[in-house]
Formats: structure tokens, sequence, C-alpha cells
């Protein structure tokens, strides 16, 4: 059983049994309620509501007046902020959930770890390398007092963990590859154009925060609750479009299974570069070295109708009909997997899996459970989550390595451990975004 196994089992073998970790200044304790501070209350937020109704909400902040009025109602002892900056102050805050657009992730989630406390971030973890690996390194430092989980929350889909089994216990034989794809398409042509003034009742300077300014239009703000991400994900300054969307869910269908850490090259190739919007179309692919019980594997990301190519031998396999997938290769065949169901196709003259060996109903990884309630569990207890703040920075980063190398336009390698290209200076360049002045990310 390795780490991420051990962790699921003592995950659940603990949640009816939780402990006080003497070691965490900030932890609340088992039996009492969690202090809760809500950054961005409306859209995704909502689906958070039951959950914390359990807990002390004491904060809620978000940009738009009319969005912290209605959660004020629903959380209604809860101080009120537009601007995170002042919400973090607040003392008795012990843990922050955030929940607000992509270009503020990593100064929330630093600022909030660097005042102690536990953070639970939707993703993706940051939308630059610097960001993903700022986040990280700052969890891993406090690892010892903080739990952190990266709002992937279909991880706890029990295809995830049935996935790993079968990949770690050899079923498709020795790992070559994996591939996974996601087959949104938004087409933008750039900056949406200057429209009206933002409502009175809307802080739009504090909802560009960091991000360089652009003028305000209100179809940023046009979708509907829980999809307005879908407004102004695919702007290079707001978001990396479905790379940090949907790619955050879908590659941690592999990241979960192949334990892997930072790629030591990446290559992409899709549209042709626009300064202002993401790709639609693109193909990443990554390389990363050989671990305790694997090869060296190759890592892909395909999006926007780029897709893998399924074996000429198995024509009734349509992979265009996964949505969102992955595709891992073998020496003896492919598992294919939506989130939630997979199949395995044996290959050649081994196709008969008389190598491989299921898992009885006792070694089977057990059910996380409820995604957000095994880090409220972790703030109360043992700070260990299935997605904490390690797990999803590598995964993130790698992500983002691979928009630094579409935008380059060449292989790009990387040294994971100095966080550096190391045969092509222009990519340096492109692991950090620009900031307006006054907005700092370690702060
Ligand atoms: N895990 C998932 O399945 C899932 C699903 C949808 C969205 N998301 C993620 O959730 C996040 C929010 O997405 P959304 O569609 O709800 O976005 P949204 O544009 O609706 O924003 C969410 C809320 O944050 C507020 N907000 C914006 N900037 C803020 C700031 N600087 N400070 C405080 N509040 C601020 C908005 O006013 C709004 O109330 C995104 O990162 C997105 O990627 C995750």
């Amino acid at each position: 059983m390795n780490r991420r196994d051990f962790l699921k089992t003592s995950a659940a073998a603990t949640a009816g049994s939780l402990f006080l970790a003497g070691s965490t200044a900030t932890a609340a304790s088992a039996n009492s309620k969690l202090n809760i501070a809500l950054i961005g209350t409306w859209g995704r937020a909502l689906a958070f509501t039951d959950t914390i109704s359990k807990e002390n909400v004491v904060a809620l902040c978000d940009v738009d007046e009319n969005h912290l009025n209605e959660a004020a109602k629903r959380f209604p002892k809860a101080k009120t902020y537009v601007d995170w900056r002042k919400c973090l102050e607040q003392k008795d805050i012990e843990a922050v959930i955030i929940a607000t657009p992509d270009h503020t992730h990593a100064f929330i989630a630093t600022w909030a770890m660097n005042r102690g406390f536990h953070v639970y971030c939707e993703k993706p973890q940051g939308n630059s390398v610097e960001e993903a690996r700022l986040v990280r390194a700052t969890y891993l430092k406090n690892k010892n007092r903080l739990a952190t989980q990266l709002g992937i929350q279909r991880h706890a889909f029990t295809n995830f963990s049935r996935v790993r089994e079968l990949i770690r216990d050899g079923a498709i034989g020795d790992l070559r590859s994996v591939h996974t794809w996601g087959n949104r398409q938004l087409r933008r042509p750039g900056y949406l154009p200057a429209k009206g003034q933002p409502p009175k009742t809307l802080h739009y300077d504090l909802w560009l925060g960091p991000s360089p300014h652009h003028p305000y239009n209100p179809d940023y703000f046009s979708g509907r609750a829980g999809a307005n991400c879908l407004q102004w994900n695919m702007y290079w300054d707001f978001g990396t479009g479905q790379v940090g969307d949907m790619g955050s869910h879908t590659m941690d269908l592999a990241w979960n299974a192949i334990d892997a850490g930072l790629p030591t090259s990446a290559t992409a190739k899709g549209d042709p570069f626009n300064p202002e919007v993401t790709p639609v179309k693109l193909h990443m692919t990554f390389e990363h070295p050989a671990n305790d019980w694997r090869g060296p594997v190759r890592v892909h990301w395909h999006q926007g109708g780029a897709m893998p190519l399924m074996s000429k031998s198995y024509p009734f396999v349509d992979l265009n009909k996964i949505g969102h997938g992955a595709m891992f290769k073998g020496s003896e065949g492919f598992l294919v997997t939506n989130y939630h169901n997979r199949i395995i196709i044996p290959v050649g003259k081994r196709g008969d899996l008389t190598y491989y060996t299921p898992r009885t109903e006792e070694t089977v990884i057990p059910p996380l459970g409820h995604f957000m309630g095994e880090w409220i569990n972790a703030c109360k207890g043992d700070l260990k989550t299935s997605c904490d703040f390690d797990y999803g920075g590598t995964m993130t980063e790698q992500m983002m390595l691979g928009l630094v190398a579409y935008r380059v336009g060449q292989k790009i390698k990387y040294d994971g451990k100095t966080g550096r290209v190391t045969d092509c200076p222009q990519a340096n360049e492109l692991l950090k975004r620009q900031y307006r002045p006054g907005w700092k990310l370690n702060g």
C-alpha cells in the first residue's frame, strides 16, 4: 500500500473517530465547529452551502454586493467584506474556502496559509507555473499545521480508485502512456470591448484584482450560477482556458493513478497563438521519469477537438463519444475511462489477463466519502486530504508548463527542483504572470 492508498484507507478509518493534531495551532477540535471564511459567495460557492451550514461561517467576502447580501441571508452571523485582503485580517477565522475566479486563487490561498488558515481552493491551483509552485511550497512549509484541498471533487467518485487499482496492479501490463482529453470548445476573438459602467454594487476594480486592467463589459458576468466561469476563463489575464478548467478534473483521472511528480519536458501544439485568448484546440505532451513501480511515462492532454488515436484494431471503441476521458496504454492493453465508468481492452499475445490478479474486497481502496467533508475533518483532525496542495500543485504546475511550451512553440526541458526551463530562456519569462502594481502574490 503506498502513500495515496494509505491516505484513503486512513481517511475512511478515521471518518468516525476524529482526533486532534497537537501540532496544529489553528485546528478546531473534532467536536467543535470550524470557523470558516467563504471568499466568493455565489456560483460555485452555492454547491457548498449545505456542507458549510453545519460549521460556523464567520466571514463572507464578495466583490458583488448583491451576491454578498444574498449570502448574508444564509449566514447572518458572518461579517461581510468586499476585499479579501481585509477579510483575511479577521482574527477568529480558522479555515478559508476560495470560490473566486481563477486569477485570484494563488493570491488568496497563499495569503490565507501565511496567516495560519486551512484552505479549500477551487481549481486550478494557479494560473502560472510560479503561482502553482508558490501555493504548493507554502503548503509544504505549513504541512504539519494546515489542511488543504484543491476543489477537484470528482476525485471522490469510486471510479477514480478503481482506475488506480487496475493501473497499479498491472491490468494493462507495464504502463507506457496516458492520454486525457476534454471536448469543450468556447471560441472568442479577444477581450470584450468596453460596454457601459459597472453597477454600483459591483467592485469591478477588485474583481480585476491583480490582473492587468481590461474595460468593464457585462458579458463577463452574464453566466448562470456555477457556470459563470465560462464567461471569463478563456482570457489569459483571468484564466487558462480548458487546461485549468476541465483539465484539472480530467488530468486528475491520470494523476491519481500514475504517482507522478514534475515532468522533465513539455511540448504542445494547437490553435495559432492569440495574445488575448487561450487556445481552444491544443495537444500537450509531458515526459515523466520512472518511479518505484513503473517505467517512464508520457502524459498527454488533448482539448477542443484534438484527440488521441485509437488503435485501428478496435473500430468499435469511439473515443469521440467520451466528452472528458482518459486512455491508459500499457504493454498488455488499454484502459479507457470517463469520470464514472471504465473498460479494459487486453491486446496482443498475452491478452488473456492471466498476468493480473484482481484485489479482494478487503484490499480495494475504500470510498473517500464526501470530498469537502474530508477537508473539514482534516482541519479538525489529522490534516490529511486526498487532493492537498502538493498533489494539486504538481498537477497544476505540469499543465501550466504545457501552456508555456505552447507559447514558445518548441519542446522545452524542465528542472522540477528549481522550477526552471533549462534550454529556452524565453520560456522562463513565461513561467510568471504580469500583475498590476500594488498586488503582492506572497503577502
Ligand atoms: N469544481 C467544480 O466543479 C467547479 C465548477 C464551477 C466552477 N468552479 C471554479 O469555481 C470558481 C468560481 O467559478 P464561478 O463560475 O462560480 O465564477 P463567478 O464568476 O460566478 O464568481 C464566483 C463568485 O466570486 C465572486 N468574486 C469574483 N471576484 C472576487 C474577488 N476578487 N473576491 C471575492 N469574490 C469575488 C463573484 O462575484 C461571484 O459571486 C472558479 O475558479 C471555477 O474554476 C469549479
